[in-house]
């Protein structure tokens, strides 16, 4: 065929139309937000040249309030597959400009379609999520339509990543399958996530707020830890989900793909020697620490506003993918609550699945108390952290910095819990509790009746300082393989690491087990 075949000029012209989605001046005013077009962002997220679109021919079936005669190519959904950093991952970008991205029971077609491409060739799948929900003219079809999505998200979880980039206003269904997904990534000031935005809201309960005070990505990265990164911008959201994807496997039988690392594995930080200070109640920043540990400008913090006193990252170590798990003991001493318990709990399950070792810092002096967190459940919140944990089969380490109080000892993937291996520091504190909570409940009579209660509490809190305090008690008796010096730390956990990669562990067969929730 010639290219004035008039069958080549009519493909040409239906590829330019389906090109348009609703339409130049729709897509003007999505400029106008300061949003690129679903196409746009396609071009910015994969390499280039390496997009190839599937169905762009498809339209709507709807025939309900006018829609019949409306038809727009493509359905208001763009998806295909194309690479990111020469790996394969299939995509669907939602088109604001046809009927506000909404999803119709072809739309849905189109998407569940990508999903199951992606899941049977065992690539990523990434969704750019742009849409006002269900599509009103369709009724139960849109309704069932995300309910074929939702089950596919379900599903394929912890077989492929799935990664969603909020790009615009979210409601209803196009909040809740992100929600199901691996990781969310919202832009500031132009993605918002609800059921019901704020006409609704204030029709049903009279509240009166606006989209980003309601579902900002300032509320879910703050306040409600549905958000796991945020960007400035669609072009910053777009570069940190190929920066993210390159921490992951592109499935659960395949290893995250090695980086050779620019940094010695063997390098000592004779810094982090002096960063514990010398009386136990002084705050430091963990954050310091895992800096210096990890291969240097790898590290990715996962919902770092979100239960600040838990750090959650992802990084390299000798070039291997791994996640970070700690407290961070100048937040709130480093206490676990019930949103650090559900932040690191998601964590390490999310890093189980995606064949990510894990590695734990531990600075705690235990589960916050108080009346609010007991009726709040942190019962059942910290048990999802116990049984993250237990579960996971994939290699971990756990260095104990300094307090390893009670609980904060036992869920922060202690030995007993399946660790493989575990390291102290010197300043490590290893016990049931601190010494002053410990001496007040076990010799209450005897500090009392004392000549001088104040000196007797004294000698005995400096006694019990002696036996538990430090990481020997715990080290004679088995509970740590090894005491190390701080600057030692880098080395000895990518050699632990190393001598992990081979690891074999399974679980006892099973439906599935029923985490507490
Ligand atoms: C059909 C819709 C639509 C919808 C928006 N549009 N939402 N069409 N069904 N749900 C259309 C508009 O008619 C308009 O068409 C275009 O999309 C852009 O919408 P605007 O309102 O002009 O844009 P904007 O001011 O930016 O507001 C966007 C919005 C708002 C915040 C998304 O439109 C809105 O609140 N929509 C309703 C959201 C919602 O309640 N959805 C249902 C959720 S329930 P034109 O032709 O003018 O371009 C749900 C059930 C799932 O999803 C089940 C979950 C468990």
């Amino acid at each position: 065929m010639t290219p004035e075949d008039p069958r080549i000029i009519a493909l040409r012209q239906y590829r330019e139309q389906a090109r348009l989605g609703g339409g130049a001046e729709r897509i003007a005013t999505q400029h106008a937000k300061g949003k690129l077009t679903a196409r746009e962002r396609l071009d910015v997220l994969l390499d280039p040249g390496t997009f190839n679109e599937l169905e762009p021919f498809i339209t709507h079936t709807g025939d309900e309030m006018g829609i019949a005669s409306e038809k727009f190519l493509g359905d208001g959904v763009i998806t295909g597959y194309g690479q990111i950093d020469g790996r394969t991952v299939y995509v669907y970008a939602q088109d604001f400009t046809v009927y506000g991205g909404t999803l119709s029971e072809m739309q849905s077609h189109k998407i569940c379609r990508v999903m199951d491409l992606a899941l049977r060739n065992g690539v990523p799948i990434i969704g750019l999520i742009d849409s006002g929900g269900a599509r009103i003219q369709e009724g139960v079809k849109s309704l069932g339509g995300y309910a074929e999505i939702f089950r596919r998200n379900a599903l394929y979880s912890g077989v492929i990543p799935q990664i969603s980039v909020m790009l615009g206003p979210c409601a209803g269904g196009a909040a809740y399958s992100p929600a199901l997904t691996d990781l969310i990534i919202m832009v500031r000031k132009h993605s918002f996530m609800f059921l019901t935005g704020p006409e609704v809201i204030k029709a049903v309960t009279g509240e009166v707020i606006d989209s980003e005070s309601l579902g900002g990505a300032d509320v879910h990265m703050d306040l409600t830890g549905t958000a796991h990164l945020a960007a400035e911008d669609e072009q910053e959201a777009l570069a940190l989900t190929r920066r993210v994807i390159g921490y992951f496997p592109s499935n659960n039988v395949e290893n995250p793909p090695f980086q050779p690392p620019v940094d010695d594995p063997l390098r000592m930080d004779l810094e982090l020697n002096h960063i514990v200070p010398l009386d136990a109640s002084q705050p430091y920043s963990m954050h310091d620490v895992i800096e210096r540990v990890v291969d240097q400008g790898s590290l990715i913090e996962i919902q770092p506003t979100f239960a600040r006193n838990a750090i959650t990252a992802l990084a390299r170590m000798g070039g291997h993918t791994v996640g970070i798990v700690c407290q961070e003991p100048s937040v709130m001493a480093g206490v676990i609550d019930i949103d650090a318990s559900d932040k690191m709990a998601r964590f390490v399950r999310l890093c189980d699945c995606f064949n990510i070792p894990l590695v734990t810092f531990v600075d705690s002096p235990g589960f916050l108390p108080g009346v609010g967190q007991e009726h709040g459940g942190i019962i059942r919140h910290g048990a999802k952290v116990l049984y993250a944990y237990s579960e996971a089969t994939v290699p971990k380490v756990t260095v104990i910095t300094r307090k390893a109080y009670g609980g904060a000892y036992v869920v922060m993937s202690s030995k007993y819990l399946g660790t493989d291996v575990t390291y102290a520091w010197p300043s490590a504190e290893i016990a049931v509790m601190g010494a002053e909570g410990a001496v007040n409940i076990l010799f209450k009579k005897q500090i009392s009746s004392a000549d001088d209660p104040v000196a007797e509490r004294q000698r005995l809190v400096d006694d019990y300082r002696q036996r538990f305090n430090n990481p020997y008690f715990a080290a004679r008796a088995g509970y740590v393989d090894d005491i190390i010096e701080p600057c030692e730390t880098r080395p000895k956990i990518i050699a632990s690491l190393g001598a992990l990669r081979d690891k074999f562990s399974s679980a006892p067969p099973r439906k599935h087990g029923n985490i507490p929730m």
